[in-house]
This record gives C-alpha cells, sequence and structure tokens, in this order.
C-alpha cells in the first residue's frame, strides 16, 4: 500500500512539475499521460527498495531496492522507482520492442546498464537513454528519487506535438545506409537481465557496430558517431572512432570545437567530451577559448572535477596564467569562503609564480587581509598553512604571521582555525627547541583543553589526544628546566 502510495506520489509530481521537458531530444512529448490510461503498452510501476512484487502471471514487475546502481556511467544511490512494462519489456528479449520514450531532467550521463540483483530474471526496463531521474520531497518530508520510463510507445510520428524529432528516420530505413547489414550487440548466452534499450539506440549502434568492424572512414560514419554521442556521451569507443575519422577525413578541427562544446554544454560531467575537448585543443595547438568554456561550465556547477582538470591542464600546457591570477583573484575577493578559488590560486603560484621569498611574502600579506574578515573559515586558513610550508623560516619563524596570530588573540577571537593554528606554531617551536614565553608546550595544552570543551567540541576526541601529547612534551620541558637550574647551582 505504502508502495503505491509513493508510486503515485512520484507520478503525480511528474506531471505536476512539467518536468518533462525533453532534453537530449527524446522524441516524446508530455500530454496528458496517465499510468492507467489504455496505451497498448502501458508500464506498470515499480518501486524499488529490496522487494520484488509481482502482478499476476508475472507481466508487471515491481521490483524495490535502496541498493546504489552501478554502470558504467554513473552511480546511483538513492531509491528509485521504476516503470517496467507488463507487455513489452518484460519479455525476455529485447532488441526491437517499442521504446520506452522518455525525458531526461537533469541527467548528465545516461545510465546505460542497469545492474540488478539476481532473481529478477524476466524484468526488463529500460536503460537509461530512455529513463528519467529525478529527486524531490514529499509532504512528508521522505525524499526519493526515482526513476520513471515514461513511455513505451514506439517512436513514430509525433508532428501533432510539435516534436522535433518528426523527421527521425531509422538507419535501417536509410537507402544511402541500405549496403551495410547492421551488427546486433552481443550480449552473451547467459544474461539474466535484459536490458531494452530504444529502438532508436539499438539502431544507430547496430549500424555504429558494422561501420567499426569494416573499419569505414566515410562522411556518414561521422555523422554517425553524432547520433551515437547523442544517445551515450558516456561511450568512450565511439568517441575514439570520431577522432579516428576526424583525422582520416580531414575535417575542421574548429567546427568539431563548436560542437563538443554543445555537448560539455550538455553533459559537463561526462570525462569522455572533456577528453575529446583536450585532444581538439592539443591537435589545434589552440587553447584561446579554454578558460571561458571552463569558467562557464564553473559558474554552473563550481565543484565540476573535470572543468577544473581541463582548465588546469589548459593553463599549464599553454601558460595562460596571468589571467588566471586574475580570475581567482575576483573569485575570492566574491567569496572569501570558496574553496576551489583557493587552491587553485596556490596552483598558479605553485606551478607558475614560484615560491620565492618575496611571493611567500606577497601571499601571506593577501591571505592576512583576508583572515581579517572572515577569521572563521577554513579555506585562507588552510592557505596560509600551505604558503608558510615554502617559507624557509616556517610557521613559528615569521614575526608577521605570529604577530597577526597574537593580535587577532589577544582581541579575544577565538576561531578554531586560529587556535589550531597557534597550536601548530607552538607544535614547531617544541620541535625545534625553540619555545618562548609565547609559543610553548603549556600554551598548547591550555588552547588544546579550550578547543575540546569549548571551541571545537566536534573534534574533541582529537583535541584530547594532541593535548595528552603535548603534556608529554611539557614534562620533557619542565625536566630540562631542572636540569638546567641544578647545573647552576
Ligand atoms: C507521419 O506524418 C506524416 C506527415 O505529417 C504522414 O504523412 C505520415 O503518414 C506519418 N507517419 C506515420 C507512421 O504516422
Ligand atoms: C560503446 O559502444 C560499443 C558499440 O556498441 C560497445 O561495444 C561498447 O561496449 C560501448 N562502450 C561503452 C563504454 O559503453
Ligand atoms: C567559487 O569559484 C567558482 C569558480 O572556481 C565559481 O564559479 C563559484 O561561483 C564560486 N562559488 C561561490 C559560492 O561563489
Ligand atoms: C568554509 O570553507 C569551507 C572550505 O574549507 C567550505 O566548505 C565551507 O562551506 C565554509 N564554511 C562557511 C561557514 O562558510
Amino acid at each position: 500500500m505504502l508502495l503505491k502510495l509513493l508510486l503515485l506520489v512520484c507520478l503525480a509530481a511528474l506531471s505536476n512539475a512539467g518536468l518533462i521537458s525533453p532534453v537530449y531530444n527524446a522524441p516524446y512529448a508530455y500530454g496528458g499521460w496517465n499510468p492507467y490510461s489504455s496505451y497498448p503498452a502501458q508500464p506498470a510501476i515499480a518501486s524499488q527498495h529490496s522487494n520484488i512484487l509481482r502482478s499476476p502471471f508475472n507481466l508487471g514487475q515491481v521490483s524495490t531496492y535502496t541498493k546504489s546502481i552501478d554502470t558504467p556511467f554513473s552511480s546511483v544511490r538513492k531509491a528509485d522507482v521504476r516503470v517496467s512494462n507488463p507487455g513489452v519489456a518484460i519479455a525476455p528479449a529485447y532488441t526491437r520492442f517499442a521504446s520506452p520514450l522518455v525525458s531526461h531532467v537533469g541527467v548528465a550521463a545516461p545510465v546505460a546498464k542497469v545492474a540488478t540483483t539476481a532473481g529478477l530474471l524476466g524484468v526488463a526496463y529500460s536503460a537509461a537513454p530512455t529513463v528519467s531521474h529525478m529527486t524531490y520531497t514529499n509532504g512528508l518530508g521522505l525524499a526519493y528519487g526515482c526513476f520513471v520510463v515514461v513511455d513505451f510507445r514506439r517512436a513514430r510520428n509525433m508532428s501533432d506535438s510539435g516534436d522535433s524529432d518528426v523527421a527521425w528516420t531509422y538507419y535501417k530505413d536509410r537507402p544511402e545506409w541500405n549496403d551495410v547489414t547492421p551488427v546486433p550487440e552481443n550480449e552473451g548466452p547467459n544474461l539474466v537481465v535484459v536490458i531494452a534499450h530504444s529502438e532508436k539506440f539499438v539502431d544507430v549502434y547496430d549500424y555504429f557496430r558494422a561501420v567499426l568492424q569494416k573499419n569505414e572512414k566515410s562522411e556518414r560514419a561521422l555523422h554517425l558517431t553524432k547520433d551515437a554521442v547523442e544517445l551515450n556521451p558516456a561511450n568512450y569507443t565511439v568517441w575514439q572512432y570520431r577522432r579516428d575519422l576526424l583525422k582520416a577525413l580531414g575535417s575542421d578541427l574548429r567546427s568539431e570545437l563548436d560542437y563538443v562544446e554543445l555537448v560539455i554544454k550538455n553533459s559537463p560531467k561526462n570525462y569522455q567530451v572533456w577528453h575529446h575537448r583536450r585532444v581538439l585543443v592539443e591537435w589545434l595547438q589552440d587553447p584561446t577559448q579554454e578558460l571561458e568554456l571552463t569558467g562557464d561550465a564553473l559558474m554552473q556547477d563550481p565543484k565540476n572535477y573535470h572543468a577544473w582538470q581541463h582548465r588546469q591542464w589548459a593553463i599549464k600546457t599553454f601558460g595562460l596564467y596571468e589571467k588566471e591570477m586574475d580570475f581567482v583573484d575576483n573569485l575570492i575577493t566574491d567569496d572569501v569562503r570558496n574553496n576551489s578559488a583557493w587552491n587553485q590560486r596556490y596552483f598558479v603560484v605553485n606551478n607558475h609564480l614560484g615560491w620565492s621569498d618575496l611571493n611567500v611574502q606577497r601571499e601571506i600579506c593577501y591571505t592576512l587581509e583576508k583572515i581579517k574578515f572572515i577569521k572563521n573559515n577554513e579555506s585562507a586558513w588552510n592557505y596560509l598553512k600551505g604558503v608558510l610550508i615554502h617559507d624557509k623560516r616556517g610557521l613559528s619563524g615569521n614575526a608577521v604571521v605570529t604577530s597577526f596570530c597574537e593580535e587577532l588573540y589577544k582581541n579575544k577571537c577565538r576561531s578554531p582555525y586560529l587556535l589550531a593554528f597557534i597550536i601548530d606554531i607552538c607544535d614547531e617551536a617544541i620541535k625545534k627547541g625553540e619555545t618562548n614565553c609565547l609559543h610553548n608546550a603549556n600554551r598548547a595544552v591550555e588552547l588544546c583543553q579550550a578547543l575540546a570543551t569549548k571551541y571545537d567540541k566536534i573534534r574533541s576526541k582529537y583535541w584530547n589526544y594532541m593535548c595528552e601529547k603535548f603534556k608529554k612534551a611539557q614534562q620533557q620541558e619542565e625536566s630540562n628546566k631542572d636540569k638546567v637550574e641544578n647545573m647552576d647551582e
């Protein structure tokens, strides 16, 4: 019952939110789809947690699991709700079935295969170019994501819906391709789970495999790879073959650059698309658009690892450092807490400007200026430590830094990062045997206790541990003092 409820909520949200905007040219317009209407292939609905429920005669399949779904291209670790089709998709063979046509909602890389547990024999459901995925919360505060296969209808004429894919013709129906025999995917004999790809997907990849097998180097093959990429931008083989073709055909690489930019905008988190971009930039030896491209991608998502990688690669390979320092400075000025920006600053200094004494001092001053305004964020403090690694005088030897910290402390600043930093200074002084009235084991013990009991309780275990360490150093200091005094006598 609960299951049903969830499903309905799921579907309701689907239709209410108007989430079915077809990205990827999904040949489908939503209309008033209703799971209980009389479509030829009416989907059954499944919610996955860790159970399988079957409708009578095993026509519909309800499988539930909160387990993860890993594919070569993505990992999903949310509960999902699946729609499998009792009439069509459950059938044990799959290839030429009606294609589940689905919308994508913000899915970068299509899930191409669904790894399932044993015991799901006979279940087929859509692989991913055909699946939409979304996460939302219901009124009860339950959050879940769901995969919903929206429609199993064959990609037929959708002109009434105004869809852009009206003109799609299968490769098998194209006269200019009738000299090619499609090569079906070899799934192996013991396939437990049958995956239903969309008919378009199957058609395109059957022809792609044929072309690959023949090693055909032609314009039509180049065009075919475009369709294959659109259906699955994560397929390395397709991209590699496309590059082979570009080379063999002497194609215009600048328009290819524009093309891959579009693909990146649709799939910014896909490794293969960035790799393709990189190879093109290498071939052209022209990095002039890379900072802007990655800047845009990072605007969308500051944590996009591939975009950072690509940016750093371009900067390093082509020496684009000057502009980068300005870029980073603006980012830090906008948001001092932006850890990515600080990391990028380190990258530029480390790889380009170098850690001369002058640069070290300049970076220290820059960082202290920032810390003055935001004392309670780790990012700048971490950078400061990173810079001081390159200061020959160490943490404890730089008077600018130590007096800055003591000034803050005197002015009642108790940021855990400040206290931790002073502890580090003490630690270094102890190790060097250069303790003084401000930086010694007593001070470190005191600060550890303050952190553990008041300013950083979350990590009290760690601070208590450090405290014990410093107590030993304290005893050592005491006994050294005694020795000195004894000698004096
Ligand atoms: C598709 O639409 C065209 C023109 O709108 C029409 O001539 C054709 O018969 C339709 N095909 C199918 C399969 O419905
Ligand atoms: C890409 O497509 C080819 C042709 O279908 C297939 O053999 C290969 O396994 C696919 N690669 C990936 C990573 O999906
Ligand atoms: C952090 O920096 C990135 C670029 O590195 C930028 O796109 C993003 O907007 C910044 N984050 C915040 C929260 O300002
Ligand atoms: C402080 O910086 C970290 C990065 O170290 C960031 O993830 C975090 O959100 C920031 N905290 C605050 C309170 O701004």
